[in-house]
């Protein structure tokens, strides 16, 4: 479970993000809705420990304080982060790309290869682009290359900040399709995923919060299960 606790933050001295209290549960797919400038961004980063907070606050993933994990620790506790901006390494292969976090972390090679198949059972639209370099991939395949990437290190907590922004439909499909494959592959999986309108998310999320105005709340209404029959899906909080 992810549980954030009293997380405050500002930025160049405005205040982003005020007391925010959220309890995330594993075996769930949660869904951050708030308009551009909300915060959304920000309270990923603070989740990987890029942007500092408050310290009266806190995030915990299972119980874990992570102000004790330094950022480039956190990947190894299974956190994975897909950022916004499609950040590939442009004079790399896709497989290259994919591959990176988990030397970074020195993750053994044939653990590696596993979690290549593993990955590509899930996104099985990346087999055909791991050849290519990162630079000639269009917006839509270096979205799919950075949730592969994101889930070559992500087995426990899974960040993906607005995923949806600018997704040809069909993309957008395969994409919601991965994500359900994700969710069945691993079921002990907390995926938290950002954006700014609601609609592109209506197939997925099992919880959805809003951010708006520094505050974040559940909402209590419209929860619903994207998952595969026979995967018992447990509301934040519990
Ligand atoms: N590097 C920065 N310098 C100044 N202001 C920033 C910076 N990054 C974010 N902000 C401000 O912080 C607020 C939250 O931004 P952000 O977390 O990126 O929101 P979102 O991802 O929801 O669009 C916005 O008002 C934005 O203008
Ligand atoms: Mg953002």
């Amino acid at each position: 479970m992810l549980e954030l606790k009293e997380v405050s933050a500002s930025i160049a001295g405005v205040s982003v993000l005020r007391a925010i209290n959220a309890q995330i549960a594993r075996t769930s797919t949660a869904a951050i809705v708030g308009r551009n400038g909300a915060g959304k961004t920000t309270l990923l980063r603070i989740i990987m420990g890029f942007v500092p907070f408050a310290a009266n606050g806190s995030v915990l993933l299972d119980g874990k304080d992570l102000a004790r994990v330094s950022p480039h620790d956190r990947p190894r506790l299974g956190i994975g982060y897909g950022p916004e901006d499609r950040v590939l390494f442009p004079s790399f292969t896709v497989e290259e790309n994919l591959r990176f976090p988990c030397e970074v972390i020195r993750m053994p090679k044939k653990a590696v290869d596993r979690r290549m198949d593993e990955v590509l059972s899930i996104v099985p639209e990346l087999a055909p682009l791991l050849a290519r370099s990162a630079a000639v991939l269009s917006g839509g395949q270096a979205k799919m290359a950075v949730l592969g990437r994101t889930l070559m290190v992500g087995t426990r907590l899974v960040l993906l900040d607005e995923p949806f922004q600018g997704l040809a439909p069909v993309l957008a499909l395969q994409y919601t399709e991965a994500l359900n494959r994700l969710q069945g592959a691993r079921p002990e999986l907390t995926i938290l995923i950002t954006e700014s309108n609601r609609r592109l998310l209506k197939d997925i999320p099992t919880v959805t919060w809003t951010l708006e105005r520094g505050a974040m709340t559940v909402d209590a209404k419209g929860q619903r299960s994207a998952k595969p029959p026979g995967v018992v899906s447990v509301p934040a909080g519990s």
